[in-house]
């Protein structure tokens, strides 16, 4: 099933432009068949850029309460908090090992920290904290971690996602032995309008002061942002060129094509910008009003939101915590008993242990026989349960050899993150 995961970073109040660009679209994939979606909010990407504690506790009920409030079923989707899955960290520094740092020196938001610092005559790397530079290492392992097929951003995270392959590409190469540990995620950007314009026409961001609130202050503080969008002077009854300009991007991002069109129609036929901000708002209203109700309510019962909140971050973990332990063996960080029969690498890098896989017999300190199960690359799959005479684990070992698809899994125990059908393709190919 195709998985599609996205993050908001939890830092200031959702606005419109996080609406349009990132909730909306989310919300609407989480409801499409077929799709599996994992939501969450980028609560340790907060704390890059903000370290008032306040603030960050604020944004993280406000926002989600806004995609609950936007119409995100966290009975479908896997909604949850970054900072309640210690998988994400973990995998960050598995990921910052085989991350480039040369490509993270590229990386646009710690480039515009050093351009900025240099315009302004200071050491290239001042007030620039891990944190900043590591981020998109980060985001990489929310995604991975996950094995996420679309990630739905606006394209200032493109780069992200790019690095977030690269760094999925080096650590199947150098881990996957011949099988890929990760999926290769895809930025999904919204044709249509991925970036909202904010009032002065450049996209709307908080850091340029220039956003249309989305719930908070109500529809009051919607319309009286809306009335001070940037336009030209032309009066009414003019011929207004609508392209482009942010009020009409705007219209389109809550408008059908057919409503646009005639819209646009109407200002080339002299429409009066004041009046176009009110049909403007009047449109954002019908989408809003409901959502806005739903947000209030939420926002007065914030337990009932922290409940959600844990119950998404179990579902998530149910997933994160096996295939962190399959990443954690894949690196040889597993467990030490697995150690013996993994073959180290040659200098060259090519794997050499066995291309097959095998059943190993050995006696424990219990005076029993057991067996295990590793796969091509010796990793441990399995290990047997104690038989008290060798005929017996032999016996056991040739009822599974005999029919792989079928036998009794009863006296294997599966390594974490291994399930019955890896079991049985690799009894199968033991031949
Ligand atoms: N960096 C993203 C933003 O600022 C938020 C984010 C963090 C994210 N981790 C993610 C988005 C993983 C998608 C996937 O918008």
């Amino acid at each position: 099933m195709e998985r599609v995961l996205t993050g908001i970073t939890t830092t200031g109040t959702p606005h419109l432009g996080n609406y349009v660009g990132a909730i909306r679209p989310a919300v609407a994939a989480s409801h499409r068949k077929g799709v599996e979606s994992f939501l969450f909010l980028a609560d340790y990407h907060a704390l890059v850029k903000c370290d008032d504690p306040a603030r960050v506790a604020r944004s993280r009920l406000e926002i989600a309460a806004t995609w609950l409030a936007a119409g995100l079923d966290p009975a479908r989707a896997v909604f949850y908090r970054q900072s309640d899955i210690p998988e994400i960290p973990e995998l960050a520094w598995m990921l910052a090992c085989v991350a480039a740092k040369g490509l993270l020196n590229r990386a646009h938001a710690y480039k515009a920290a050093v351009d900025a610092n240099l315009a302004a005559g200071e050491d290239a790397d001042a007030g620039v904290s891990m944190g900043l530079y590591g981020y998109p290492v980060l985001m990489a392992a929310d995604i991975l971690l996950f094995n996420a097929h679309k990630v739905p951003v606006g394209r200032d995270q493109i780069q992200h996602i790019e690095m977030a392959r690269d760094f999925a590409q080096r650590f199947n190469h150098l881990y996957g032995g011949g099988q890929a540990l990760f999926v290769l995620p895809e930025a999904q950007v919204e044709a249509q309008v991925a970036v909202l314009p904010g009032l002065d026409g450049r996209k709307m961001s908080k850091s340029y002061d220039n956003t249309i609130p989305l719930f908070e202050g109500g529809a009051r503080a919607t319309l009286e942002a809306i009335r001070r969008i940037v336009t030209d002077s032309r009066a009414p009854g003019e011929p207004k060129q609508p392209e482009g300009t942010a009020l009409m991007t705007i219209f389109e991002a809550f408008a059908s094509a057919e409503e646009s069109r005639a819209f646009a129609e109407d200002l080339r036929a002299g429409l009066g910008w004041g009046e176009a901000k009110q049909r403007l708002a009047a449109r954002i209203e019908e989408e809003l009003a409901p959502m806005r109700e739903r947000y209030a309510a939420l926002m007065a019962r914030p337990q009932e939101i922290e409940d959600i909140l844990r119950e998404g971050a179990r579902r998530a973990r149910a997933v994160a915590t096996p295939f962190m332990a399959r990443l954690r063996e894949a690196v040889g960080l597993g467990r030490l008993s697995g150690a013996a029969s993994a073959a180290p690498r040659k200098a060259d890098g090519a794997r050499a242990a066995a291309a097959r896989p095998a059943v190993k017999q050995y006696r424990e300190a219990d005076g029993r026989f057991y067996f295990k199960l590793v796969d091509g690359e010796g990793r441990l799959l399995a290990r047997s349960r104690g038989f008290e005479q060798p005929r017996e684990a032999g016996a056991a070992i040739a009822a599974l050899r005999a029919a792989p698809a079928t036998a009794p899994l009863e006296v294997l125990e599966a390594e974490p993150g291994v399930d019955e059908a890896r079991l049985r393709a690799t009894l199968a190919a033991l031949g």
